[in-house]
């Protein structure tokens, strides 16, 4: 979790252009931006709108003392002495050891080989001072690709991959104290991704060579076994399992022709799980995987809850080959699915599963999800359970930020924020449309003038910073911070124009800087959770901001802004320490109860969410205290009684816009609902509810739910595609079965008999999915936001990447 390494890149392209033509003299790197040129231009244009700035409700703030003076004293100011034009990526080792490693990488791809320089160097004080320390490493190479390997437990391992090419091969640079010392090995073979730790064990570690031969080392890297060859995406998954897909053939191109294998005991023996494989990925309890069915190249989704010993086929609706499904987050509950609609139009529904993750039901339509792959808007609120938000596109064309507080059960569009008015034509037009909007991964994708991404921090309560705009659709103007205090139903607007954002202290205090194409040198701060802000000018040299940093996790007090100077060729980071700020611990005083998804006061079922409420100690507001690295979240949980909210509406049925009820699906009314699970028919007999899974409700509502197994055998999964196409037979005269069989027997008619069944997209079919490549493969970062077990980096996704230019 703690490894965060945000790959400046971008600035050193950047800097590459700008030497090359020397004109783009305004151009600023960013951390984990992707600066287009129609963004710079826009955002150039829109200087003079993200100009204004300060605290908004400046009338009502009262200034802080002498902070000026104190943060003066607190504020430490770095040069790195190499002149790099290249990349810099960071990376923290360990929680709370203050260290930070640093890597400054020139390369230059030469053919196939690659040439270059890095420097290495490493604070021990949170970024206030950095010593260069390339010499533990021998002055090797470390290609950016290979990056910054450090464990996920904290335990202050630390690995570097070097380049010796000139010797012939690669050497590891191991640590194991915070990247003090490192003791080099030899590698017998030719590494292809970065070293994968095993979240549970990290010593234990995985690697491709470019050979696609698997290997392992399980003492921190000292020896390595080959475990496996032909192997084209590996994965830890829980307890020390690891999953791969090969190819017999020894070519990844031919991607439904994969196997699908798993060992349990470090790749001593390997059972396969699956076979004529697409593509699998691991999330929350769940494995998924796209299987062909036989049929040319028709594939579908496959689940499993045991580790991929069963499997059962999701049941969605059919989709053909331009659309796409896409798995938008997991937890140890249920899943969230995307699944695009026909024809280019940009929107699809979400699905939301039972526990199983195989019984799927209809959560929000024409929610907004590009063909071109990963932009949607959909966010997991980490600050409160059950909040998601995402957007929708409206008929008129209009895009729509809804929030959800019930896992998906409800969605709704966000209230306008009291200290906001919409603009004249919106307020006397469709004064009903007058809503907070909020900018997210789409909004970046469409290289709009949005820095950071909606930020939320599981210890920082019910807080939510995110970009935005008041009025009756995201508009094209410049966005500004918008800020919530309780997971989202309020909103405030906290900053004016675009801004860098970060949490500190578990929510005790929030840091930003204006994003601009300008040089900075103000730094602006609150205390009270975005009502207020204080500005401290941190320098009399204005700085190129590239970007904002602080120890993830949010209980530092310590933020560092990376830039350079006007020679353009030396990163500064400028290190604040804001405990000066916040000098008096926090006492008991300082804290207030505060009751969880409290909508309606008078309510008897106040602040119930997924059948229980809770209530949270929270720092008052007033209170300039220091919540500290210890601070816990105190938290009491009462029982709910259950009422229709917690419940999706059964497969077969559905919520009409604005009721609470859920009504059978007409083209289903009279039938038996029957469905093949584990090999065998299940008939339901329901009245239209299914508990959404992790409800803890008590008592109250409880609608009957009955699944019988009528013990008849069917064919719940694809893995043997003789048995499939042996298998239509009318005889299971059910809709479902029918539908499922003469869509596995022809495309065509499949295509014909969706439109036909599936009237209205509420019906839900078992059929084979086509999901898009990258969208199978890559989708999976949305589900280890949630599902911290095996919480990936972005170096997984690097992975996927290098494996696939590799075989390309
Ligand atoms: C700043 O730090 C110095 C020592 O480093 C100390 O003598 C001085 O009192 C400090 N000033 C303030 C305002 O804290
Ligand atoms: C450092 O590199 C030199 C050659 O550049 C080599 O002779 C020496 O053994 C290396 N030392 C270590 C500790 O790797
Ligand atoms: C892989 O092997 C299968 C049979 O095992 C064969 O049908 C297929 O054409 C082969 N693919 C390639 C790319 O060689
Ligand atoms: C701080 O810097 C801003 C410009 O960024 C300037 O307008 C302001 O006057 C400065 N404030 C102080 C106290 O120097
Ligand atoms: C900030 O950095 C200093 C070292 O410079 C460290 O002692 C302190 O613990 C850090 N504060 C927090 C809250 O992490
Ligand atoms: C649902 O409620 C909203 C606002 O309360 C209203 O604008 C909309 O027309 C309603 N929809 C239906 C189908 O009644
Ligand atoms: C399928 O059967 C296995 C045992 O035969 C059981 O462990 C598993 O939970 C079943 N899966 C479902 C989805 O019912």
């Amino acid at each position: 979790m703690i490894v965060c390494i945000l790959a400046l890149g971008l600035f050193s392209s950047a800097l590459g252009r700008h030497l090359q033509d020397g004109s783009d003299l305004s151009r600023v790197g960013r951390l984990r931006g992707e600066p287009g040129d129609a963004e710079e231009r826009r955002s150039l244009e829109r200087r003079e709108l993200s100009r204004r700035s300060a605290g908004l409700n400046e009338q009502t703030c009262t200034a802080l003392r002498g902070v000026e003076s104190a943060l003066q004293n607190s504020t430490s100011t770095y040069t790195f002495k190499v002149r790099s034009m290249g990349s810099l990526s960071l990376a923290w080792v360990g929680d709370g050891s203050g260290v930070l490693l640093v890597l400054t990488t020139f390369q230059v791809p030469l053919f196939l080989m690659r040439f270059g320089q890095s420097n290495l160097y490493r604070s021990e004080n949170y970024g206030k001072t950095f010593k260069d320390v390339t010499n533990v490493i021998n002055h090797t190479f470390i290609q950016t690709e290979f990056g910054i390997a450090v464990s996920p437990d904290h335990s202050g391992k630390v690995i570097l991959t070097g380049d010796v090419s000139e010797f012939g091969g690669f050497r590891l640079f191991r640590s194991r104290d915070f990247g003090l010392t490192f003791e080099p090995t030899d590698l017998p073979f030719v590494p292809l991704i970065q070293m994968l730790y095993n979240p549970g064990d990290s010593n234990t570690l995985l690697t491709l060579s470019i050979t696609l031969d698997l290997w392992l080392s399980d003492n921190f890297g000292s020896t390595w076994r080959k475990i496996h060859n032909s192997v084209c995406l590996v994965r830890w998954g829980p307890r020390n399992s690891i999953y791969i897909t090969t190819n017999t053939n020894g070519s990844c191109n031919d991607k439904g022709m994969l196997d699908l294998k798993k060992t349990m005991d470090y790749g001593k023996t390997f059972h396969t799980i699956a076979s004529r494989v697409y593509s699998f990925v691991l999330g929350g309890k769940f494995v998924f995987s796209s299987i062909m069915t036989g049929m040319g190249t028709e594939r579908v989704i496959h689940v499993s809850v045991d580790g991929g010993d069963h499997w059962n086929i999701a049941q969605l609706p059919a989709v053909d080959h331009q659309q796409f499904y896409s798995i938008l987050a997991a937890n140890q509950d249920m899943i969230f699915m995307h699944v695009d609609d026909p024809g280019d139009s940009g929107v699809g529904t979400i699905y939301v599963s039972d526990d199983r993750g195989t019984v799927f039901s209809k959560s929000l339509e024409r929610h907004l999800y590009t063909t071109t792959g990963s932009d949607t808007d959909f966010t997991a609120i980490s600050s409160l359970r059950g909040v998601y938000l995402t957007s929708i596109l409206t008929e008129d064309g209009n895009i729509e930020t809804v929030i959800t507080y019930d896992q998906g059960a409800k969605w709704q569009p966000l209230r306008r924020p009291q200290n906001t008015d919409c603009d004249a034509e919106t307020s006397t037009n469709r004064p009903s449309r007058c809503k907070l909007h909020i900018y997210a991964s789409y909004s970046t994708a469409m290289k709009m003038n949005v820095p950071v991404l909606p930020l939320s921090q599981s210890n920082a309560v019910g807080l939510i910073l995110a970009h935005g705009n008041v009025g009756d659709s995201e508009s094209v103007l410049a966005p500004d911070v918008y800020v919530s205090d309780d997971g989202g139903y309020s909103w405030l607007q906290a900053l004016k124009g675009p801004h860098h954002y970060a949490i500190l202290d578990s929510g005790g205090l929030l840091v930003a800087v204006e994003h601009t194409n300008s040089p900075i040198n103000q730094i602006k701060f609150s205390t009270d959770e975005g009502q207020c802000w204080h500005t401290y000018n941190f320098t009399s040299d204005p700085l190129h901001f590239s970007g904002m940093d602080s120890e993830p996790g949010s209980r530092s007090m310590n933020v560092s802004l990376w830039g350079y100077r006007n020679d353009y060729t030396k990163w500064v980071v400028i290190t604040i320490d804001f405990r000066k700020v916040l000098s008096r611990d926090c006492n008991e005083g300082d804290y207030e109860e505060w009751l969880a998804h409290s909508a309606d006061p008078s309510g008897s079922n106040d602040g119930c969410v997924m059948g229980f409420r809770e209530t949270f100690l929270r720092l008052r507001k007033d209170s300039v205290c220091w919540n500290g690295r210890d601070f816990a979240i105190t938290k009491k949980h009462l029982p709910c009684p259950c009422s229709a909210a917690d419940y999706h509406c059964d497969f077969g049925y559905y919520r009409p816009e604005n009721k609470s009820e859920c009504v059978e699906q007409k083209e289903l009314v009279g039938h038996a609902l029957e469905f093949c699970l584990n090999g065998t028919t299940e008939q339901l007999q329901t009245s239209g509810y299914r508990k959404i899974p992790g409800n803890q409700c008590e008592g109250g509502f409880q609608p009957e739910r009955k699944e019988t197994d009528l013990r008849r055998l069917c064919i719940s999964d694809a893995l043997h595609s003789k048995s499939l196409t042996d298998s239509s037979s009318p005889s299971a005269a059910v809709i479902v079965m029918v539908v499922m069989a003469i869509l596995l027997v022809s495309v065509l008619a499949g295509a014909w008999l969706v439109k036909k069944y599936v009237c209205g997209g509420r019906f839900l079919v078992h059929r084979y999915s086509v999901m898009r490549e990258h969208v199978e493969a890559n989708k999976i970062e949305g589900v280890d936001d949630v599902d911290t077990n095996y919480m990936e980096t972005e170096k997984t996704q690097f992975n996927d990447d290098s494996d696939q230019d590799l075989l390309e």
